[in-house]
Formats: C-alpha cells, structure tokens, sequence
C-alpha cells in the first residue's frame, strides 16, 4: 500500500466517499442523528470484518500462546469499582455559560494551539481564563469539571443501587475477569494472552472527527500475562509485532507511523509505560492505537476486591506471583482511519479526475465486480452470471454484481469502492470463453480464459 496523493486530503473527502459508497453514515440519520454514532454500510462492515479477522489470524489464530474470550457488555458494577474507573475514568468538561453546551476542556484549548495534556482541573481552568479562551459559540466558560465517561444503566426491574452499571468502556476488563477461569480451564505456559474484540462505549463530551472520536466503537485487545522480571522484554517485543502487524498485514506505510512515549503525567491510570503508535490522520499525527504496561494493577484490584488468589504456579515449582500484563490495545475504527487515509488516492485517467481506494486486496470488501457489457443482451447477462456464480465459489461474499449504467461508471464505482479487478462479459467472451480484467490501479486490461479466472484474480 502506498500513498499517492499529491493534494492535502480532508477528513471531508473520506466521510463523503465512505457516505457515498455505502461504507459509513450518520448513526440515526433518518432522524437527523445522534451525535457520536455512526453505522457500517455494506461495504463498510465487509471492510470492517476482514480487518478484525486480520488482526484475530495474526495475534489469536497464528499464536500457541494467545487464547480468546468474549465477554459480556455488561458486567457486574463491582467490576468497575475495582478497576478504578468509577473513580478516575473522566474527561475535563466546561459548561459554555450562555447556552449550557458541554466542551472538552483540553480539546477548547488544543484548538487554540495551547498544549493542554496532563494538567488538573485546575490547571485548565486557569488556562482558559489567562487566554480568554471562549466557547465555540463565543460565550464564557465554566471552570472545569471532571465528567465521567461510562454510560450508566441499570439492570432488571428493580431500581437500587445493586442494579446500576455501566456499558464497558474497554474490553480489558472482561479479559481480566476471566483470567482465573482461563487459567484453571487451561493452564497456559507462561508467559500468555487473552485477546478479545468487541465493542466498547465511552460518553465522549464533544465527539469528533467521523469515527476517531465515537461514542460506540469496537476495540481489539490483548492482555499478555507475564512473570515481573520479563515485561520490559515483553514489552519491546510487543511493540514489534504491533509493528509487523501494522506494515505487513495491513500495509500502512512505515513513514505515516510514530511511536510516542507517552509522558507519566499522560497515561492513564492504570499504566506505568504507554507507547502510543500515532498515524498521519487528516487531522493530524494522532493516536492509533496503545501499548500500556498495567503491571499486577488490574489483577490485584480484583484479588483484593474478591479475596481471591489471582496468582499463578509456575510449572517449574518455582513461586507463585501475580503476573504483570502488557496491553496492546487497537480500537477498529482508528485502524480503519488509518486504512482509508493511506488508501485514499486520487489520478486522473483518460483526462478526468479518478478518486480510488487503493485497498490491499486482503482488506478489501470486493475482490471482484462481474458486469455484462449491456445489460440488455440476454446472452451477455447469463454468460455473466455464469461467471459471477462461479467466482463467488472462488471469493464467497466478495464477489459484486453491477449491470447499472455504462461501463466507464461502473468502473468509477468499483474504484472508489477499491475493487481490485472488474470482469467484463463482451461478446467476444460468448466465442472465446473469456473476459476482460481491468485492474484498478494501473486501468490495464487483460483478456483471461473463464477456466483460469480464479487463479488469475487469487495472485
Ligand atoms: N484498554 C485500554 C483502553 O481502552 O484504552
């Protein structure tokens, strides 16, 4: 995969094409919306899924030493408690004090070019006072406030305070509950890992940026159990295969990645090393995702709260210990972002502008589009469906059928879409047995037998 562009793309020209080619709208958009949300088209769920399934054969499937679990959205409320994020999982929250509208207190700030990571409450507010930093609207503000970001609900009929929770705000924690059941069901060598994909939800103040900043959205993550001594090793070797994974599985150019020590004053509180692995956004270098020391944090807050042993026996005979964890988290969406920046592409091609998504054929949600040359010609069409049927046992769901309009659109279509290959019926296929394959990012034309169709389109 690499980046073509020589024009400064927008966040504005991918949430139109992903709108326009059915890979993401506005969550509620037939009823004007719902801020924060946003819903996976056709095409966007098949890109969605064969990049979760990238991820799963890379870090799960490939691994002798990685197991998988899906835990439940909801979880008991102590779960939370334990895990501090009752406490501490908020973001700094202004009130605009004319018409009541919420802000992230260090986004109003960034948005000035003032740098306000890791300071308190405090802090912010004496920020935007010394600035006469003003709502989006021009009001004054509010000192800050801390705003927790967990969605609460509560469970069953009764009301009390037994029945209040809250939907996860990462899947760390089902992995966490369920290390001991994991560990007496199998009995891992150490060190091990626990993977899990789903979804996470998080109340953001003022969601932002298409799908970066979302209020629902689906995380991958690994919590790598290891003995104390290890975890700086563990931790660089991590930080490879996040790497690897990103590079060669994915395809994102190197260049476009950083890695960021992320400072103490940053990380969240769980974590005694984070490095955020930052990709060149639209918007900016931005987090893709994170890699967090957790040390014994997560395991004890549950022995303590549970009193009971998280501890493991190491084969040798050598002594217990509570493992430490290294986390490599990925949330979706941002590694979708990423995909779709670095895919983004624009030429031009017989004198007009082409937009395509140059999507690694692995990833993308089509191999392949069937079309006859003119849909009104019978023997065009069932050739062609003979050819699409045949293909979809070759590429099962990744086959698209398009008879609309003229040829050259479809072509536009399948290219913004980031179909590698359109097959073309003609009437030369009705004599020959064969078609023509144009391929999407040279617009090169091929005639192939049907009988090697498969093979050529599988290379
Ligand atoms: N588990 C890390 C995170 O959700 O950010």
């Amino acid at each position: 995969m690499q980046c073509y562009r020589d024009k400064i793309l927008t966040m504005d020209d991918i949430i139109s094409l992903c709108k326009r080619r059915g890979f993401i709208y506005q969550g509620s958009d037939i009823y004007g919306g719902l801020a924060g949300t946003w819903d996976w088209g056709p095409f966007g769920i098949m890109l969605k899924r064969n990049v979760m399934q990238a991820w799963w054969n890379f870090f799960v499937d490939k691994r002798p030493d990685i197991f998988g679990v899906d835990a439940e959205v909801i979880m008991n409320h102590k779960v939370w408690e334990a895990s501090g994020h009752v406490k501490t999982f908020a973001d700094p929250m202004v009130e605009d004090l004319v018409n009541h509208k919420r802000w992230r207190a260090d986004h109003l700030l960034k948005d000035h070019g003032i740098d306000a990571d890791g300071l308190t409450n405090d802090e912010l507010t004496k920020l935007i006072q010394d600035n006469n930093v003003k709502s989006p609207d021009g009001n004054p503000l509010s000192g800050v406030k801390s705003f927790n970001m967990m969605f609460r609900t509560t469970v069953g009929a009764i009301e009390s305070s037994d029945a209040v929770t809250y939907l996860r705000p990462e899947t760390a924690q089902g992995i966490f509950a369920n290390y001991r059941n994991v560990v007496d069901s199998l009995y891992p060598d150490m060190p091990f890992g626990i993977a899990q994909q789903g979804k996470a939800f998080r109340n953001e103040i003022s969601p932002r940026d298409f799908i970066f900043r979302s209020r629902e959205f689906e995380q991958m993550e690994i919590e790598y159990f290891v003995h104390p001594d290890q975890w700086e090793a563990e931790f660089e070797n991590w930080l490879k295969l996040v790497h690897e994974f990103l590079e060669q599985v994915i395809g994102l150019p190197a260049k476009m990645i950083h890695d960021y020590e992320v400072p103490a004053q940053d990380r969240a509180h769980y974590s005694k090393r984070t490095i955020d692995v930052n990709f060149d956004y639209p918007i900016g270098q931005e987090e893709l995702m994170g890699i967090a020391y957790r040390t014994d944090f997560d395991l004890m807050n549950i022995q303590n709260a549970t009193g009971k042993s998280m501890e493991y026996r190491p084969k040798d005979g050598g002594e217990p210990f509570v493992p430490h964890v290294i986390e490599p988290s990925f949330g979706v969406e941002r590694l979708i972002m990423a995909i779709l920046t670095a895919c983004y592409t624009e030429d031009e091609v017989d004198g007009s502008k082409r937009t395509l998504l140059k999507l690694p054929k692995s990833l993308a949600p089509v191999v392949v589009t069937v079309s006859p040359l003119l849909k009104n010609k019978p023997e065009l069409v069932a050739k062609a469906k003979e050819v699409y049927n045949q293909l979809q046992q070759a590429f099962p769901g990744r086959v698209n059928w398009d008879d609309s309009g003229n040829i050259g659109k479809r072509y536009r279509k399948a290219d913004e879409i980031g179909v590698p290959h359109c097959v073309v019926i003609d009437f030369d296929s009705l004599n020959n047995d064969d078609v023509t394959v144009r391929d999407r990012d040279t617009t090169k034309q091929t005639r192939v037998k049907v009988s090697e169709l498969a093979e050529y389109l599988g290379k």
